[in-house]
């Protein structure tokens, strides 16, 4: 679907999801993350980069639980993540958009709890890329988690934090040879009604993951 249907729909609040592909399970269990080896750090902040181009092609479940543990996964006994948050709120919640369905990152279980039986990658940006990458992820805020943080501070911080995962996701990306971009550019109402938010989230940025074209 080219950018511009996507707006007109989006105008009309008819920016909806398609049929889920593939086998839609309630709830995935991901395979333990590996958590060492990898490029350099400094290596893979040379090649840090968004790229719009990607392949029509799912990624491993292996590489995706890698992908979500470096992205914001339980990296200490005490519950700490990959990616600080103000107050240790830890409000922001990953969606991932996968052809099979929108899931629900729950990084302690580490599994992938069905939210949306459908395929929302199309409805989570304006760009065409969206649909033909192997997932999109969406920042999610949850402002009831932010009880502590200033009412007027709460969105900025969210924004800080999500703004730290995308930098892991790009670094996990350069490291793995994925294709990534960060996008502001969405459709936030049709992407809240897509993965049935409630009034106290809120979408703020989505990330497109993939293997890169050719
Ligand atoms: C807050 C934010 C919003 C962005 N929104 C979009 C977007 O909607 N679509 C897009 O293609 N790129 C988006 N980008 C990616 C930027 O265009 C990109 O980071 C910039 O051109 C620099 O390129 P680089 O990431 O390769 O260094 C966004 C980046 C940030 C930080």
């Amino acid at each position: 679907m080219s950018t511009l249907t996507k707006l007109a729909l989006g105008m009309m609040g008819q920016l909806r999801p398609k049929p889920a592909q593939g086998d839609t399970l309630p709830k995935m269990a991901l395979p333990a993350p590996q958590k060492d080896g990898g490029m350099a750090l400094m290596e893979a902040l040379s090649k840090r980069h968004s790229a719009r181009d990607f392949a029509p092609k799912e990624l491993a479940l292996s590489l995706l639980s890698n992908l979500l543990w470096a992205a914001y996964g339980v990296n200490r006994p005490d519950k700490g993540r990959t990616a600080p948050s103000a107050l240790n709120s830890q409000e922001i919640d990953i969606y991932v958009a996968l052809p099979s369905g929108a899931y629900l990152y729950d990084a302690t279980e580490n599994v992938l709890q069905l939210v949306a039986a459908s395929d929302v990658r199309h409805v989570t940006g304006y760009q065409d890329f969206v649909s033909d990458a192997a997932l999109d992820l969406v920042f999610v805020a949850d402002h009831s988690r932010m009880k502590l943080v200033p009412v007027a501070k709460r969105e900025s911080y969210a924004s800080v934090t999500t703004g730290a995962i995308s930098q892991n996701v790009y670094l996990f990306a350069a490291s793995n040879g994925l294709a990534t971009v960060i996008r502001a550019w969405i459709d936030r109402d049709a992407v809240a009604d897509a993965l049935w938010l409630n009034h106290d989230q809120q979408v703020l940025l989505s990330q497109t993951v993939g293997y890169p074209k050719g």
